[in-house]
């Protein structure tokens, strides 16, 4: 059976980032700024998305505010007829710069927050007056009128923030809120001793979370990501391995899952070489794990693998060592408790520093 057409697409346009956040989930080894899509490359891959019934276009990095062509790239975007999110620190974006994104029909605007004061958030993104300039920058994205959505990204250290972040994503006047507790990808692999939840906090979050919903329907929608090393079922990962959408990376490589890489015998097609509907149907890395049939015990005879998909490819080679493997979240799989074990050592260690996100290069284009 042929598979469903993609909905969605993440552009990471750069790795490049003015920030440091010790929770980034891109790969530990980066592309550099000469190894990126050129702008009509970028173009002709929006076109082919449109093409293929992609209807949302993620504009993120890295820092996308870092490319200098992020206009020419949302106006080539509209013109394919995608739907454009931006996905942004607001580090980089000036009242021009916005004001010029509105006019080529940038759709909404998606901010990150790394934490509700400039203490908290300046000392996770590592950039000392990031929380200002992001709060003026939140005032220009309500001025213009964008709608918003905040992107609230939270661990150990700021889990006892998440009233106040609901609170600002009301005074801002967002119609969304994703409550993201960290996911140990990447870079954020390295810092697990210093951002895992405890067990208590990921269950607070989860009333906060409830009861929240309840009080703002029809106000704020919450996304809600839980600390899954805490949980008994894993999440839907992706929606469902080469089910729903695709992220092509800066160098033009094409993957299932921002963390594809991680798994080592999977090759990657670039949209250099191959078109994207090629890629998405045919291509090897979408294909092996795609649907239900590579799935082993216990997944394969559950009642939930088309709900979860047995849970996240990345995550089960990263701690099984084995990428069709059953997520180790899940209650059912062999490895649940020795993983719930591992979070609860993870969240013991107190005094663990965090690791910075850094590569070399590490730079920014200035805001104008
Ligand atoms: Fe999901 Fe597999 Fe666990 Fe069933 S056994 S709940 S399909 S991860
Ligand atoms: Fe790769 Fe979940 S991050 S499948």
């Amino acid at each position: 059976m042929k598979p469903p057409a993609p909905i969605a697409m993440l552009a990471e346009l750069t790795h490049r980032c003015p920030l440091s956040c010790p929770y980034c989930s891109n790969p530990v080894e980066l592309t550099r700024q000469n190894a990126e899509l050129d702008t009509q490359t970028w173009a002709r891959v929006f076109r082919e998305a449109a093409d293929l019934g992609v209807l949302q276009l993620h504009l993120s990095g890295g820092e996308p505010a870092s490319r200098r062509d992020l206009t020419e790239l949302v106006i080539a975007a509209r013109e394919a007829g995608l739907y454009t999110n931006l996905i942004t620190s607001g580090i980089g974006l000036t009242q021009k710069r916005l004001g010029e994104l509105d006019a080529a029909g940038l759709d909404h605007v998606q901010l990150s927050l790394q934490g509700t004061n400039p203490e908290m958030a300046d000392e996770i993104g590592g950039y000392n007056g990031g929380f200002k300039r992001k709060m003026q920058v939140a005032e220009w994205i309500g001025a213009i009128g964008f709608p918003l959505t905040l992107n609230a990204v939270l661990h150990r250290r700021n889990l006892h923030q998440l009233p106040r972040a609901l609170e600002m994503a009301q005074e801002m006047g967002a119609r969304r809120i994703e409550v993201a507790t960290v996911q140990f990808h990447g870079w954020a692999l390295k810092n697990r001793d210093a951002l895992m939840p405890t067990r208590a906090q990921a269950q607070e979050a989860n009333r906060i979370v409830a009861e929240a919903r309840k009080q703002l329907t029809g106000t704020l929608v919450i996304d809600y990501v839980p600390a899954d090393y805490h949980e008994d079922y894993p999440k839907r990962c992706m929606g469902g391995w080469g089910t729903s959408g695709f992220n092509v990376i800066p160098d033009g490589q094409v993957l299932p899952c921002h963390a594809a890489q991680s798994i080592p015998h999977l090759t990657f097609d670039r949209v250099q070489d191959k078109s994207l509907g090629d890629i998405w149907y045919k291509g090897e890395a979408f294909n092996a794990y795609r649907g239900t049939e590579w799935m082993a015990e216990p997944c394969q005879s559950c009642e939930r693998k088309t709900i979860d998909f047995g849970g996240c490819r990345c995550q089960a080679l990263a701690i099984v060592g084995d990428a069709s493997a059953t997520d180790p979240v899940c209650i059912k799989s062999p490895h649940h408790g020795a993983l719930q074990a591992q979070a609860d050592t993870h969240a013991a260690q107190v005094d663990a520093p965090l690791v910075y996100r850094t590569f070399p290069g590490k730079e920014t284009e200035p805001a104008e």
